[in-house]
């Protein structure tokens, strides 16, 4: 995806290669070649292990400016990581480390790489590169899941051969991979803030609907699709209200979170914000059911068979549908069939009333990270690929986004 030689990609950019320790950090050097044969100004900071690996004098000499070793620069009078963060557009890790992912992940801020990345002002790119097995253990991919909930976008790894010869996932995405994703950081960074002014609800999680004091019916919904999609809104400039059934995931920064417990109080807290509303996304697995009643001591056992009497909940998503007037908000949904998944949500679009459905295929049961579905709306369906949930989150506010109009 290079640009012709007359308009560069990245020209007029500032990138800053963070160079972790690892045999991958010779393909930094090769990454520093993309990204300037792209357009960009570059500055290099390695982390003292990478100077292991690659000498810093070939990034000087590469940049033409000092490449960053240290944050103790006793002639230095400034603070250089908020220098740095401040002037780099964006940040490209390469290669990053496992070791270099947990710290990140963690806010270590103790070496230059690290406290710049900690005073990032765009978007952070990291290029994993490291043995197969480092990969996939649970510490690099819960580290890898932090920064990408932070915002974080990653390129790579790729399945290929290791530095021990081994072939596996690990191997650093190939430099001009890692330029061409900068570019694709940056132009998606530019639409950021294109949900300012818009306000937003968003639902998640299970419903609870109690039995008695210790009993409730309850669903596998884990909340993480519609924590996603907050988390997505608020960094595009969305003023986010989430609603969320009971479920323990951290509420994303800059969001308004209501917590509810059952159907009918998730029903009464969308309705509150639903007059201020731009769009409102129900991604919550709601209880279609809840006892007739709840029993206010704890039902006893006994050798008989229990009958419960179930009533109908309120459908939120189709009464919103009923109630807006001139297709505002822009109301979008969620769909979990077994089978003909298509030919459900395009049902449910009409049945409901909203402008789109997002439908589940049934391959991926619940509670991933990332997930494949359809957009469905009156034009037609488009499949996604296996992309993270917050990247789902990114393409639905874009639809939502196109809807609202300038
Ligand atoms: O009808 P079904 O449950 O398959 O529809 C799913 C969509 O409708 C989801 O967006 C869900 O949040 C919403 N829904 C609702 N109220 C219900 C049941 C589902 O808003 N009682």
């Amino acid at each position: 995806m290079t640009d012709a030689p007359d308009s560069p990609a990245l020209a007029g950019r500032n990138l800053l290669v963070a160079v972790g320790g690892g045999i991958a950090a010779y393909k930094a050097v090769l990454l520093v070649r993309a990204l300037q044969e792209r357009g960009a100004s570059v500055r290099v900071a390695m982390t003292r292990a990478a100077t292991r690996f690659v000498g810093p004098v070939t990034f000087t000499g590469l940049t033409g400016t000092p490449a960053l070793t240290e944050l103790w620069d006793p002639n230095y009078a400034g603070e250089l990581h908020v220098e740095l963060g401040a002037w780099a557009d964006a940040i490209v890790v390469c290669p990053a480390t496992m070791n270099l992912l947990a710290r990140a992940a963690h806010g270590h801020a103790d070496d230059v790489v690290l406290a710049t990345l900690s005073c990032a002002t765009g978007p952070v790119l990291y290029a994993p590169a490291m043995h197969a097995r480092m990969w996939a253990q649970p510490a690099t991919q819960r580290a890898v899941a932090l920064l990408a909930e932070a915002g974080a976008t990653f390129a790579g790894p790729t399945v290929g051969r290791l530095a021990s010869g081994e072939k596996g996932a690990g191997r650093l995405a190939e430099p001009e991979d890692v330029a061409d994703a900068v570019v694709r950081v940056l132009h998606e960074a530019s639409r950021k803030a294109d949900m300012s002014g818009r306000q937003v609800l968003v639902s998640a999680g299970p419903t609870y609907e109690d039995l008695d004091p210790v009993r409730y019916l309850g669903n596998r919904a884990s909340g993480k699709m519609g924590f996603a999609l907050a988390a997505a809104a608020a960094a595009r400039g969305a003023e986010v209200t989430l609603v969320a059934g009971p479920c323990t995931l951290r509420t994303p920064p800059g969001v308004h979170r209501v917590d509810v417990r059952s159907a009918r109080e998730m029903e009464r807290a969308i309705l509150d914000g639903f007059a201020r509303a731009d769009a409102v996304v129900m991604a919550a697995a709601v209880a279609d059911y809840r006892p007739v009643a709840v029993s206010e001591g704890k039902i006893k056992k006994t050798d008989q068979p229990l009958q419960l009497t179930l009533m109908r909940n309120p459908d939120i998503l189709a009464g919103l549908g009923r109630l807006r007037k001139d297709g505002r908000p822009v109301l979008v949904g969620f769909a979990l069939e077994t089978d003909n998944v298509i030919a459900h949500a395009r049902l449910k679009l009409d049945k409901k009333g909203v402008d789109l459905i997002v439908a589940n295929h049934p391959e991926d049961g619940f509670g991933g990270d990332e997930n494949v579905v359809s957009l469905v709306d009156a034009q037609g369906a488009e499949k996604l690929p296996r992309l993270r949930k917050r990247a789902i989150g990114d393409r639905i506010w874009d639809r939502v986004v196109a809807r609202l109009g300038p």
